[in-house]
């Protein structure tokens, strides 16, 4: 008899974003009226810098002439596209990072949950909460959890809440852990992490031999000069530290698909005879066996982000979003809600208000306003009493839905 991944069973409900999908199509088939605005899921609504167009109009024509015609890419990336990203977003910053350290693939999403392919079973995982839920639900189809409580909590996690009182930055562990996610600026929170903060985590890591997944796939989004981009920027972090980046909200590649992980050659993790193992060794592996690189068109589109034309325009992208959230963040203010994050972020993270539950929230602002956002609580059992807006939309559409909540609203 054939069995399965009994992990899978273990999975509360679907994940978060095609479960809201499912609740606005049921409530946009029951009234077809209904102009619905999206400020959930944060998807670009902006089209690709026309630099990213072009090298990859050139490049389609490159694909349809014999002589500079590409088949299998190396699985690692484009060494050009390798240089210009180890260059421009590591080095200018001061950051030791080394072409060959960054692998190119399609997505933070799928990194964020392949890495666990070269750890062990045993491991001991912390998580914010609340969290970016693909870090979680790798963990639990990887067979590193026990099942949910009712709060949705899975046995073995160690969750770190963060909440307005500890200003959404999560405190250390009391006890030992191996591996860290953090993600800053913050997904679902906005919040942003100082130097000193991240030097705590890098100190506790190096003191624990634990190692930090750090995701900064919304780095761009940081007009703070003060904050870091990087967790390489952090003294000692090329010991501890594994770093995710991705092109989909800086340049609007979220159905294009590209993104990067940097696995230092200088990071090391215990086999069971207790010598230490190069971790990019073993993450080459990994991605030589399981991936065939991303699209030669679309790592030309990404190699264009680093053009002159490529970097103003993705500053004017990065800009109008900012602007999005500036609004968000000021109406839902001025409406008397309570809002956090949406300055060096594109979420707002919005108290619900009159104690209502985050999917109550929800319910009432799909069903009066015609507006999506994401519960906080779909992000873990501290997101109770919480509500994400996303500034991915048009202007048109964030100042529409602004104005819908703020008459519904106003406290
Ligand atoms: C989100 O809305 O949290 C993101 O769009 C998810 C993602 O980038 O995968």
């Amino acid at each position: 008899m054939t069995t399965i991944n009994e992990n899978y069973l273990k999975l509360k409900a679907g994940y978060l974003f095609p479960e809201i999908a499912r609740r606005v199509n049921a409530f946009a088939q029951a009234n077809p009226e209904a102009q619905i605005i999206k400020l959930g899921i944060g998807d670009v609504t902006e089209p690709l810098p026309d630099a990213c167009r072009a090298a990859m109009v050139l490049a389609v024509e490159e694909m349809g002439d014999r002589s500079t015609f590409k088949g299998y890419g190396p699985e690692q990336g484009y060494a050009w596209l390798r240089e210009k990203i180890a260059q421009h977003d590591f080095k200018a910053r001061g950051c030791e990072v080394d072409a060959e350290e960054i692998f190119i693939s399609d997505g933070s999403k799928c990194d964020t949950g392949n890495i666990l392919d070269i750890f062990g079973k045993d491991n001991k995982i912390a998580v914010t909460d609340p969290v970016y839920p693909v870090y979680v639900d790798t963990n639990v189809m990887a067979g590193h959890t026990g099942p949910a409580n009712d709060k949705g909590e899975y046995e073995g996690l160690v969750y770190l809440p963060v909440t307005a009182e500890n200003n959404f930055t999560a405190e250390l562990p009391g006890d030992r852990v191996d591996l860290i996610y953090l993600c800053f600026p913050n997904n679902p929170t906005g919040a942003t992490a100082t130097k000193e903060y991240l030097k705590n985590w890098v100190d506790y890591a190096r003191a624990n031999g634990s190692i930090i997944l750090f995701d900064a796939a919304y780095e761009a989004f940081i007009t703070d000069p003060s904050l870091p981009h990087s967790i390489y920027e952090i003294e000692g972090a090329r010991n501890c530290a594994i770093e995710f980046r991705s092109f989909s909200k800086n340049a609007g590649f979220t159905g294009t698909r590209c993104a990067l992980t940097v696995v230092p050659k200088t990071l090391t993790a215990k086999a069971s005879d207790g010598s230490d193992v190069e971790l990019w060794k073993l993450w080459n592996r990994r991605q030589s066996t399981k991936f065939n690189g991303v699209s030669y068109i679309v790592q030309r589109g990404a190699e264009a982000v680093y053009s002159e034309a490529g970097q103003t325009q993705v500053k004017e992208l990065v800009s109008f979003y900012l602007e999005n959230a500036k609004i968000i963040r000021e109406k839902l203010t001025a409406a008397g809600l309570t809002v956090y994050g949406g300055v060096n972020a594109p979420y707002v993270w919005v108290k619900t208000p009159s104690g209502l539950s985050s999917w109550d929230f929800f319910d009432k602002l799909l069903q009066t306003c015609h507006v999506v956002g994401t519960p906080g609580s779909g992000f873990g059992a501290a997101g109770e009493g919480y509500f994400r807006i996303s500034a991915f939309n048009s202007r048109e559409n964030v100042d529409e839905a602004m104005k819908r909540i703020t008459e519904k609203f106003k406290v």
